[in-house]
């Protein structure tokens, strides 16, 4: 009798059971619509995915003013986080053509930095210092002797191209290295994605100036060729992680296969992009060749986590010897 009740009580409890099960099992797949992509990522993927977020900003800024005369702040306000305004970047001198392609990698850029916040929270537009004399620094170091006169990023299409040589192609490095390094296929989707349009704007700019490679930078008596190859390594030098930068005319053994002086893009022996890590990184662009030691294109150091991370050092540092 008793065994005869609890058996009919089950049998009734079921399909109320049935219903608890399928209204858990609902809410707990809604709450996964409702997680932001943020909440879903490690915090790891977090910082490798808002590192690149200084060079986009850098590349949105130079490509913008280069061809347009102005950046975020007219274009784009909000994507600044209230950032202050780049020093010294300018219109450049380019022919139509030039412009219409650098305009378009400008627009591509606001496009990656949306991308990039859409994903993780991102922090304001670090000061940069787009001045020509920046990039006159950089092509000085690069010839080890200062360039007379001093070069001028914003003089022409060639010498606009040369300057463009200088920082995109570091941040295809970049997300190379970063990708392995990626945990949830959010932050990997969004980093392939990320590299394969800015290898797209590395291999337009190398095209463009392997065009020219033979020609002579006016008033220079260096070719187009002799400028990237020097450009290549001093970043090789910063970097300080070995061969990573090519220039456009290479020694054949250097060449894809082993065979051909061409080198219209950079590759490694089996033609496969090179990578670099963030501290690699900030080397170069800081100028330095220490990624606790801001400079260069960012005279108050880089933003986020990784980079900080690396300026706190300098802080203790100084304390521990005060
Ligand atoms: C920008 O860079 C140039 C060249 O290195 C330097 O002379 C100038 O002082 C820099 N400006 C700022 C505000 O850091």
């Amino acid at each position: 009798m008793e065994l005869s009740n609890s058996t009919a009580s089950t049998t009734a409890l079921k399909p109320l059971l049935l219903l608890l099960l399928l209204l858990h099992y609902l809410s707990g797949s809604a709450a996964f619509y409702i997680v932001s992509d943020a909440e879903k990522i490690p915090e790891s993927d977090v910082d490798l995915l808002e590192f690149p977020l200084n060079l986009e900003y850098l590349e949105a800024e130079f490509f913008s003013w280069g061809a347009l005369g102005y950046g975020l702040d007219r274009f784009a306000p909000s994507l600044t986080m209230g950032g202050p305004p780049p020093i010294g970047v300018k219109k450049a001198k380019l022919s139509p053509f030039m412009k219409d392609i650098i305009a378009q990698f400008a627009f591509q850029e606001f496009g990656h930095l949306r991308a990039i916040k859409k994903t993780v929270p991102g922090f304001p537009r670090p000061l940069l210092n787009l001045s020509a004399s920046s990039f006159a620094t950089v092509m000085n170091n690069a010839f080890g002797k200062p360039l007379v006169p001093p070069f001028d990023p914003y003089a022409n299409d060639i010498n606009y191209l040369l300057a463009s040589y200088v920082v995109p192609y570091v941040g295809l490095t970049g997300y190379v290295g970063a990708n392995p390094k990626l945990q949830s296929s959010t932050a990997k989707r969004l980093v392939a994605g990320l590299l394969g349009v800015e290898s797209g704007q590395d291999a337009v700019i190398r095209a463009l100036l392997y065009e020219r490679a033979m020609v002579k930078v006016i008033p220079y008596d260096f070719t187009v060729a002799e400028f990237t190859d020097r450009i290549s390594y001093l970043r090789n030098k910063l970097g300080k992680g070995g061969l990573k930068d090519e220039g456009l005319i290479v020694k054949p053994a250097q060449g894809a296969e082993g065979r051909i002086r061409g080198n219209v893009l950079a590759g490694d022996k089996f033609s496969v992009a090179f990578d670099r890590t963030p501290e690699e990184i900030l080397r170069i662009v800081y100028g330095s060749g220490k990624e606790n030691k801001p400079g260069g294109f960012y005279p108050k150091g880089a933003d986020g986590n990784i980079a900080r991370s690396h300026l706190d050092d300098v802080v203790n540092y100084d304390l521990l010897n005060t």
